[in-house]
């Protein structure tokens, strides 16, 4: 396919769809086009047509099989996608038997993804967005569990990078920085 293929990923609560809306937004002013897939809506979307959920966040508290098939599918409408795409979803899921790969091989395999892009910040600071955010039902976790995360995270974006040779960037979303965040994350895409 052309195009290029961008992943933006992070814990929940880092601000990733925040920093991707601005970086879209000052993109297209100057005249450089993404389409904007989120991978969670995608498999959202299956999941309500097929009865299993009703809200994003019971998705990954489903059987693993479940989400593995759901997965699958939100990765097939993504690779049909022929122009620059970013795909907002994630390295990990912590889920109640613990983390499933975000980009197993046949998610990578469709998608064929150029750079992957992990959206960090201090773990105090997500868990303090996670608390101030009252529209989701999140997941009661303390720092040392996002800490953790956020470290497998990483290695698992090693593995994926060495699958398909895509780069990977970090970028930092810091409390009253989300500016520079979004300043590299156009750099980035530009
Ligand atoms: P998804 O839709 O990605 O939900 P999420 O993980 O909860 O992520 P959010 O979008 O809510 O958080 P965010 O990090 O983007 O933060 P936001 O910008 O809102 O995924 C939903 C589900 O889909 C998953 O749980 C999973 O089941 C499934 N899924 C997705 N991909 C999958 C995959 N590949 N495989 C399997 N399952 C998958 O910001 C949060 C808050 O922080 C806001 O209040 C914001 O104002 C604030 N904020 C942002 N930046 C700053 C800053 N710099 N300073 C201060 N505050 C800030």
């Amino acid at each position: 396919s052309t195009g290029r293929k961008v992943v933006i990923t992070g814990v929940p609560g880092v601000g990733k769809t925040t920093v991707i809306n601005a970086s879209l937004e000052a993109l297209k002013e100057e005249g450089v086009d993404y389409t904007s897939i989120n991978f969670g809506t995608c498999m959202f979307e299956v999941a309500c047509e097929q009865g299993k959920v009703h809200d994003r966040d019971e998705m990954r508290r489903l059987d693993q099989d479940i989400q593995c098939s759901l997965q699958k599918t939100a990765a097939q409408v993504i690779a049909r996608i022929n122009e620059n795409v970013i795909i907002d979803t994630h390295c990990t899921v912590s889920t109640p038997s613990g983390y499933l790969a975000g980009l197993p091989a046949w998610v990578l395999n469709e998608m064929r993804p150029d750079i992957i892009v992990l959206v960090e910040t201090d773990e105090d600071q997500i868990l303090k967005r996670r608390l101030s955010d009252m529209s989701r039902q999140r997941d009661m976790e303390g720092y040392a569990a996002i800490k953790d995360h956020q470290r497998y995270n990483r290695y698992m974006a090693a593995s994926y990078s060495m699958m398909t040779g895509c780069t990977v960037k970090i970028i930092k979303n810091l409390d009253y920085l989300l500016d520079n965040a979004i300043s590299e994350m156009v750099t980035l895409l530009r």
